[in-house]
């Protein structure tokens, strides 16, 4: 019998003030793992949509490719969402300021919508 591979995976969660390290089989659920574990993170929809478990990558990697809520761009600029991330790699991350990576995202079709008179969604 084989031992997995373990990939320790630390996240500062700024908001609670805490540092949590734990060793994520390869290839599990980070958030999922996490929680097993009695770590609560942030999470909403747990689908790789809303944003609300984004984080910004420190050092290390994780795998996110089923993430469609993350924009390329914004992959390539180190924010992850932990609700979709497998560990495949050691990595630290901190949690983003709240609503950061949706305004980093979606803000500038936002203000574009703000700006026009009448029904909002009628554009
Ligand atoms: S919980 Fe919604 S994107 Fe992760």
């Amino acid at each position: 019998m084989t031992t997995p591979i373990k990939h320790k995976i630390t996240v500062h969660f700024h908001q609670e003030n805490r540092t949590v390290s734990l060793d994520v089989p390869e290839g599990e659920n980070i958030l999922q793992f996490f929680e097993k574990n009695g770590e609560t993170l942030p999470f909403s929809c747990r689908n790789g949509c809303c944003t609300t478990c984004a984080v910004r990558i420190l050092s290390g990697s994780v795998e996110q490719s089923e993430g469609i809520g993350l924009s390329r761009q914004l992959q390539e600029k180190g924010y992850a969402l932990l609700c979709i991330a497998k560990a495949n790699n050691s990595a630290t991350v901190e949690t983003q300021e709240e609503d950061e990576v949706y305004e980093l995202q979606f803000g500038k079709y936002l203000d574009s919508i703000q700006n026009k008179a009448g029904n909002p969604f009628d554009i």
